[in-house]
């Protein structure tokens, strides 16, 4: 009996019997063997080596070029500045930040396409575990690669990623500035109704509607048990102005003005000191913003009164100031004092009493 191909044997397993009949394995799959090597013309020619290596500095120059316009970005585009329904400095940086880390990631693909070592070479697959020996070949390989990359080489090349990768830090660095206090400008001379922190675009008389549909919303409308997810008319109407509110302005009114009107019996209630007045026949109303980190909150629980935050389970009892009675939020939700026009719609007696939303550096 004659004795089976190594391969055969191999796959078989050792309690499988093998069949001699079948040929081997290097009859049935001819070896394809390695294509001809071809060489780059980075290889063979100094000038477009030396071309090449231009290119790749050029690409890192342009991404310290975005990096660089990015800071001025900053620091000369007005962040309520717009471009259509963009803010302009948002668009700004959004683009400049692509171009900075485009500009290194092209540059790096470039370098290895074209500059570093091209030589084709096997590597054998074994079991998971490398020896000692292999291990020591892959440090001296990574030592080979980095020498083969020619980093030490070409200082141009490297110095130029020097330079963009070290420019790159220098955003995160001046954007910690925005988590520091609100620039005093801007809390004098708000630059829109409800701008900042501390304000929102509810005012005495301003009617309180229907979120979505923005219908105003009459006290005789609500039902005990009733809650309403509701907007300030501006959103719809427009501003102090009378021009409707677009872009940045709409959507800082929009995300700050949310409200939430709910309907209780009126003896349910226990206003909160000086807030005796605040309520309609028992229609109460409160920020929609979670004061946790901001969600929109509109779970109600309408035997308990508790209206419930999705996002961490925060809980506020609504016939009782917001209080909160459970969950990570620190403080109550802010009331909007309400009352009624002439015609028997509900409206705002004044914007917020606090800041909407969750705590921030100067909030008291
Ligand atoms: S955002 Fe409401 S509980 Fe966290």
């Amino acid at each position: 009996m004659s004795t089976p191909p190594i391969d055969q044997a191999h796959d078989a397993g050792h309690d499988e019997p093998v069949d001699e009949n079948l040929p081997a394995r290097d009859d049935l799959f001819a070896n394809p063997g390695l294509e001809e090597h071809h060489w780059r013309p980075t290889d063979v020619d100094p000038k477009a080596e030396k071309r090449a290596e231009r290119q790749v500095a050029a690409l890192f120059a342009l991404s310290a070029l975005c990096t660089i316009g990015l800071l001025v970005a900053y620091v000369t585009i007005d962040s309520d500045d717009t471009v259509g329904d963009l803010g302009a400095q948002n668009l700004a940086f959004g683009l400049l930040l692509a171009g900075a880390l485009l500009g290194i990631g092209i540059g790096i693909i470039q370098w290895a396409r074209k500059l570093m070592a091209d030589v084709e070479m096997v590597e054998y697959r074994h079991s998971a575990a490398s020896s000692e020996e292999d291990r020591a070949a892959t440090v001296q390989a990574l030592a080979d690669g980095l020498e083969e990359s020619g980093i030490g080489r070409r200082p141009l090349v490297r110095n130029s990623l020097l330079g963009a990768v070290g420019l790159l830090g220098l955003p995160a660095i001046v954007f910690l500035r925005d988590l520091g206090p609100t620039n005093a400008q801007v809390v004098k001379n708000p630059p829109f109704i409800g701008s900042g922190l501390e304000h929102t675009v509810w005012k005495k008389g301003m009617r309180v509607v229907r979120d979505v549909v923005g219908t105003p919303i009459k006290a005789s409308d609500l039902q005990i048990g009733d809650l309403v997810n509701a907007e300030p008319e501006a959103l719809f109407n427009g501003g102090e102005d009378g021009e409707p509110l677009e872009g940045v302005a709409l959507q800082v009114a929009k995300s700050k003005g949310a409200v939430v009107v709910v309907r209780m019996q009126p003896d349910e209630i226990t206003p909160g000191k000086g807030r005796e007045n605040w309520t309609v026949d028992g229609i109460i109303c409160y920020s929609k913003i979670c004061t946790h980190v901001g969600c929109p909150i509109s779970l109600y629980e309408r035997t308990t009164h508790h209206l419930l935050c999705p996002c961490h389970q925060s809980t506020f009892d609504l016939a009782d100031s917001a209080r909160v009675v459970f969950g990570p939020a620190a403080r109550p939700l802010p009331q909007l004092a309400l009352e009624v026009d002439s015609e028997g719609y509900l409206t705002a007696q004044a914007d917020f009493d606090e800041p909407v939303g969750p705590s921030y550096w100067e909030r008291g």
